[in-house]
């Protein structure tokens, strides 16, 4: 579902180059559950966003299902993030005014979603993700970092996408709630056959996905 080819990625910034990516391959089946990690600094998050067509390579191709991103005009990439890809940001990037339920119908809305039945899908998504009725009704900065974490993932879960690209998704979890949000996004890969990239620090989690790739100083190390 996924190709990535001698992907560059070069940032400039007046203290001189970083290069985050250098020569990135890989490829990703349909339904795979994928694992990414590596130390800070190391190019995760940059790798995730080229993916989910968020920034744009230097150098190199992503192909997904046969279509080059780089290809896409600005209209399909933007339909290609609200239909095809589940984000999860390292930093959740909620909307501050907007209630957990209201982030996630959000979300639907893009994804094409009637009104009708939107707000009862919000709810179920966030039950799912383990958060109560009342918290629900809260705004993202009256809730704890791990239920903020939570919201991100039910709104990234929300359109049902084919790939689920994931910063840390367990990062603010305590072991057991990231027991289950992982339980969770393994059955979507296999029930849906969501394909599933996650980056992560927790090697457990790591070992029991299908497949790991590490980072180091924009290269890949393992496959
Ligand atoms: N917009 C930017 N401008 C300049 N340098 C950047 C930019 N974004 C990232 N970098 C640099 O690129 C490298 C890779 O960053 P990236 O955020 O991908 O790391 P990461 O592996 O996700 O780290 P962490 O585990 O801390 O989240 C780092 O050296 C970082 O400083
Ligand atoms: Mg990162």
């Amino acid at each position: 579902m996924l190709a990535v080819k001698k992907l560059t990625k070069k940032f400039s910034a007046p203290s001189g180059d970083v290069q985050a990516l250098s020569d990135i391959s890989l490829k990703v089946e349909s339904g795979q559950f994928v694992s990414i990690i590596g130390k800070s600094g190391s190019g995760k998050s940059t790798l995730l966003s080229m993916l989910g067509a968020l920034d744009i390579p230097t150098s190199g191709s992503i192909e997904v299902d046969g279509v080059d991103l780089a290809k896409l005009s600005s209209k399909q990439q933007t339909s290609y993030r609200a239909k095809t890809i589940g984000f999860v940001f390292q930093q959740y990037n909620l909307i501050p005014n907007l209630s957990a339920l209201e982030n996630v119908m959000l979300a639907l809305e893009f994804g094409g979603h009637k009104s009708a039945g939107r707000r009862e899908e919000a709810a179920r998504l966030l039950k799912q993700v383990g958060l109560d009725d009342q918290q629900i009704q809260r705004k993202p900065a009256r809730l704890s970092g791990g239920q903020q974490q939570r919201v991100a993932i039910a709104r990234a879960i929300a359109n049902n996408p084919a790939l689920i690209l994931a910063d840390e998704p367990t990062g603010n979890l305590d072991s057991e709630t990231g027991q289950k949000i992982f339980d969770l996004l393994h059955k979507l890969s296999r029930s849906q056959n969501t394909t599933i990239i996650a980056v992560t620090h927790d090697l457990d989690i790591a070992g029991k996905t299908d497949k790991t790739f590490t980072l180091k100083d924009g290269k890949i190390t393992t496959k």
